[in-house]
C-alpha cells in the first residue's frame, strides 16, 4: 500500500517529479523527460502556465489550428481551434468552403442572461418569509453595490433577484435566484462573489427582523453559486440554400435534402443517436471555446442540459425544407467571455481572440455556434453519403505512422498510396511491412 503524502503542493517542480518517479514510475524509462521535455525553454512563459493551477507537473499540449473561410453574417473568419481529434478541423473547413458559396452561415443572438443562486433552508411561514424579502430586497441590491459599480459602467449588472419556493420538492428548501448580465466577461466570478454577498446580507437581516420567530430568524445557507445552465444566453445559427445546390456525391440535392432530414429526425427522436449528433456539435464548439481560453466544462454541462429541456436528450440541430429550400440551424446556450479569465492570461487565447478580431462575447457567441453548426452539417453529410470512416481514415494515417514509428520518407510514400487506397490499422502496417522489406 502507498503511503499518503502531505504537504505535496508546497514541494518545488522537481521534489514533485522525484516523488512521483520514486512511488508511481520506478520501472519507467522515460516519463521524467518527457515530463520535462514539455518544459517551455522561456521561463516566464513557463511559470505562467504552471500558476494557472496547482501541483503542474509540464504542460499538456494540444493542436491549435484554424478553420479558414467562414462566412459568418455576411464577414470572412478564419476559426482557430484548438482539439486533438485528426478529422475535425477538416471537416469544419469543407463545411465552410461549402456554405462560404451558398449565402454563409446567419448567426444571432437571442439573450445575454446569466443565472446565478442562493440555496437556502428555512423553516417557518412562507408568507413571513416572502414579505421579508421584498422589505430586504433594496438592502440587498445596495450591498452588492461595490461589486456592480465597474460592472454596471460595462453596461450589465444584477438584473433581477426573487426568492423561489422549492418547498414541494425539498422540505424547507427556497432559493434566491439572480438574474445578471455580464457583458463580455463570462462572468463566473462577478456572479459568485455577488451571490455570497446577497447570501450573507439576507442571512444577517433575517436575524434582525422582528417579525420572525427565533427559529425563522436562522436562515440557513447551503450554497451560493453562478448556474451553468444558460437557457437565456442563446445563440442561433443558420444555413440555408435551394435544395438542388446540396447534391453531392451520387446523390442529388433532392435525395441529400430527404435522406439529411431523416438524419435530423431520428437525432430527434432517439437519445442513443441524439448522444452521437451531439458530440459531433460539440467537436466544433469546444475547439473554439478551448482555443478561445473559455470554460468548455461548463458549455458542456449547459448546452447538454439544454438538449434535454423537453423531458427527453434530443438533437440540438433541427433541418428543414420549404418551398425547395433547405434549412439547416440550431439554438445553444452559451455563457462565453471575451475579456478576463483565461482570456487575457493565456498567450495563445490571446492570439485567438486577436484571429478572430477582438470578438465581443456576442460575437464569439455567433462564431462559436456557427462551428458546431458547421461541424454537425459536415459529420452528418458524410455519414449519409460516403460513411464517416473513409475521410476519419484518411485523417487517422498520420497517427496510425507515426505510431508505427515511420520515418519522413515512409510517411510520404504511404500517404500517396492510401490517397487511392482504404485506410486500416492491418492496411497501414502491411503496406510499410512491404516498403521496409
Ligand atoms: C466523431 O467525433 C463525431 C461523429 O460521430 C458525429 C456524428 O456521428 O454525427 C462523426
Amino acid at each position: 500500500m502507498i503511503d499518503p503524502i502531505s504537504g505535496f503542493s508546497k514541494l518545488s517542480k522537481h521534489e514533485k517529479i522525484e516523488w512521483l518517479h520514486s512511488t508511481y514510475l520506478k520501472d519507467s524509462e522515460n516519463a521524467y523527460q518527457i515530463l520535462e521535455q514539455y518544459w517551455n525553454q522561456d521561463q516566464q512563459l513557463q511559470k505562467l502556465h504552471e500558476e494557472f493551477t496547482e501541483n503542474t507537473l509540464s504542460n499538456y499540449y494540444l493542436p491549435f489550428g484554424l478553420a479558414p473561410n467562414f462566412l459568418i453574417n455576411d464577414y470572412r473568419y478564419a476559426i482557430p481551434m484548438a482539439i486533438e481529434e485528426s478529422s475535425v478541423i477538416a471537416a469544419a473547413s469543407k463545411a465552410a468552403k461549402f456554405w462560404g458559396k451558398h449565402g454563409g452561415f446567419k448567426a444571432e443572438v437571442l439573450g445575454t442572461k446569466k443565472i446565478g443562486q442562493v440555496h437556502f433552508l428555512f423553516h417557518g411561514k412562507k408568507e413571513k418569509l416572502f414579505a421579508f424579502f421584498e422589505e430586504v430586497k433594496p438592502v440587498l441590491l445596495k450591498a452588492v453595490q461595490p461589486l456592480v459599480k465597474n460592472m454596471e459602467k460595462r453596461g450589465g449588472g444584477v438584473l433581477n433577484l426573487e426568492v423561489r419556493d422549492k418547498t414541494e420538492e425539498l422540505e424547507g428548501y427556497y432559493q434566491l435566484h439572480c438574474t445578471f448580465e455580464t457583458k463580455d466577461s463570462m462572468g463566473a466570478n462577478f456572479i459568485n462573489s455577488c451571490l455570497e454577498r446577497f447570501a450573507e446580507t439576507f442571512q444577517e437581516a433575517a436575524k434582525e427582523n422582528s417579525a420572525f420567530s427565533n427559529t425563522e430568524k436562522e436562515i440557513e445557507v447551503i450554497m451560493s453559486i453562478l448556474s451553468n445552465y444558460v437557457p437565456e444566453c442563446l445563440v442561433r445559427a443558420e444555413v440555408s440554400c435551394p435544395v438542388e445546390q446540396l447534391a453531392d456525391h451520387h446523390l442529388s440535392g433532392q435525395e441529400l435534402a430527404d435522406k439529411f432530414l431523416q438524419a435530423i429526425r431520428i437525432a430527434e427522436i432517439e437519445p442513443y443517436r441524439a448522444v452521437t449528433h451531439n458530440k459531433g456539435i460539440m467537436n466544433g464548439i469546444d475547439a473554439v471555446v478551448l482555443a478561445t481560453g473559455n470554460d468548455f466544462r461548463a458549455v458542456e454541462a449547459g448546452i447538454h442540459a439544454y438538449a434535454s429541456r423537453n423531458g427527453r436528450y434530443s438533437s440540438l440541430s433541427h433541418a428543414e425544407v420549404e418551398n425547395g429550400i433547405f434549412r439547416f440551424w440550431m439554438e445553444i446556450p452559451l455563457a462565453l467571455g471575451t475579456v478576463g479569465g483565461l482570456t487575457g492570461l493565456h498567450p495563445l487565447s490571446r492570439v485567438a481572440l486577436e484571429i478572430l478580431q477582438r470578438p465581443s462575447a456576442e460575437d464569439l457567441m455567433k462564431i462559436v455556434a456557427v462551428a458546431g453548426l458547421a461541424q454537425n452539417f459536415a459529420a452528418v453529410r458524410s455519414l449519409i453519403t460516403t460513411g464517416i470512416q473513409q475521410g476519419h481514415m484518411k485523417m487517422h494515417l498520420m497517427n496510425i505512422l507515426n505510431q508505427l514509428k515511420a520515418t519522413p520518407e515512409e510517411k510520404e510514400a504511404l500517404t500517396k498510396y492510401f490517397k487511392k487506397h482504404n485506410v486500416s490499422h492491418s492496411a497501414v502496417e502491411e503496406q510499410l511491412k512491404l516498403l521496409r522489406s
